[in-house]
């Protein structure tokens, strides 16, 4: 019971749309109207300031945290006990928490590109991985300056990570599926890469 309850919650707190209501209140706008329309932590920065944007980053990816840390904490192993698959119980309230920022109650089921609220989940269950792909994360973007293919290349690198640090099987199935998901919702990102339009970041757009 105690886990279902779990997934919930992790659900409701990942489904907070942190840029979309950061940008109302302090903006008064709305920001899947500017920049690239994401409700994300890069849009936030690009559209509303570098603070606003760094407390959207924060806030999201407490949202993968917070749900994955209280079930490690909590010990919960429903499903392991269940499966037989150790640590299933903390991958299933991650994927609650990263599918909640995707597919938001509180935005006609539509969100977020999943990358800060995965970076949480990830931070929790498989701290070394997401230590690599953060590297490579900065080396694409120092060379580039696209957030966007930067975080595409770091979610395809994190299972390669996985399974070399950590061989966890589950582990490296929940990295593999985040990145597809991560890819797919990039998809208008990877169309302006190859039409050469993908804006580069810069916070000149801050209003
Ligand atoms: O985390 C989202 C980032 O990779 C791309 O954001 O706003 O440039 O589409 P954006």
């Amino acid at each position: 019971m105690i886990m279902i309850l779990l997934m919930a919650l992790a659900y409701i707190l990942g489904s907070v749309p942190n840029a979309l209501w950061i940008g109302k209140v302090f903006k008064g706008i709305d920001i899947r109207e500017h920049g690239s329309r994401n409700t994300g932590s890069t849009n936030a920065a690009r559209v509303l300031g570098a603070k606003l944007g760094i407390l959207t980053l924060i806030l999201d990816v407490s949202k993968g945290l917070v749900p994955t840390l209280t079930a490690i904490l909590l010990k919960v192993d429903f499903f392991e006990n269940l499966t037989k698959i150790s640590n299933f119980d903390y991958v299933l309230v991650g994927i609650c928490a990263i599918l909640g920022h995707v597919f938001s109650i509180f935005m006609n089921f539509k969100g977020g590109k999943a990358v800060a609220t995965t970076l949480g989940v990830f931070l929790i269950l498989v701290p070394k991985a997401i230590l690599f792909a953060a590297i490579v994360f900065f080396v694409v973007f120092a060379i580039s300056k696209y957030v966007s293919l930067s975080s595409i290349l770091a979610a395809i690198s994190l299972p390669i990570f996985i399974y070399f640090l950590y061989q966890e099987i589950i582990y490296i199935i929940l990295g593999i599926l985040i990145a597809i998901l991560i890819v797919v919702k990039h998809r208008s990102n990877i169309e302006r890469l190859k039409n050469g339009t993908e804006s580069k970041f810069s916070l000149k757009n801050k209003k």
